[in-house]
């Protein structure tokens, strides 16, 4: 009887611990499987979720209308990109994005002004000079029906004079 009964002329017992190659596929399969699984539980589970409850990033809240017109002046907030504006018991959001290429704006003295390439605004979001073509939009603010005051990025409003809200505290 011959020492080596296979093509490789190696005892089974010295054969390469490694991985066979049907093993390996099986197991590339089985992977597979639970990727394609994974995702579509995922989704599955996103689907489900009701949307009553999700708050659509177009809006977001700036608070109770007696915070929010505690302090008169204007406060850039980060998250938001957006310059809040408070005076005389109204509050105004505008974008602090240029107009131009998208930088974020400063706020300066004479209104604001674009970091990137030299864009000027004027108090109201005005284009006054630089590259920008066109004034910073404003946003709607409506009080919701939590009494807070909500911004409405998807609403935008181009007149600075119809910007404004007055708020019933
Ligand atoms: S991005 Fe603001 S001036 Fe170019």
């Amino acid at each position: 009887m011959p020492k080596y009964r296979n093509s490789l002329n190696v005892l089974n017992k010295d054969k390469d611990p490694q991985i066979s190659r049907r093993r390996f596929l099986a197991l590339a399969g089985w992977g597979a499987v639970a990727c394609v699984g994974g995702a579509l539980g995922a989704a599955m589970l996103g689907y489900l979720y009701p949307n009553a409850l999700k708050i659509p990033p177009s809006l977001f809240s700036l608070g109770r209308p007696v915070d929010v017109l505690a302090s008169e002046g204007r406060v850039f907030l980060p998250k938001q990109k957006v310059f809040v504006e408070v005076a005389r018991g109204r509050v105004r959001c505008m974008t602090a994005i240029c107009t131009h290429l998208g930088c974020t704006v400063n706020a300066v003295e004479t209104g604001y002004k674009c970091p990137c390439h030299g864009s000027t605004y004027d108090l109201d979001g005005d284009n006054t000079g630089g590259p920008a073509p066109s004034p910073l939009l404003y946003y709607r603010i409506y009080k919701g029906a939590s009494g807070e005051l909500l911004v409405d990025k998807s609403r935008r409003i181009d007149t600075p004079s119809e910007g404004w809200f007055t708020p019933t505290v």
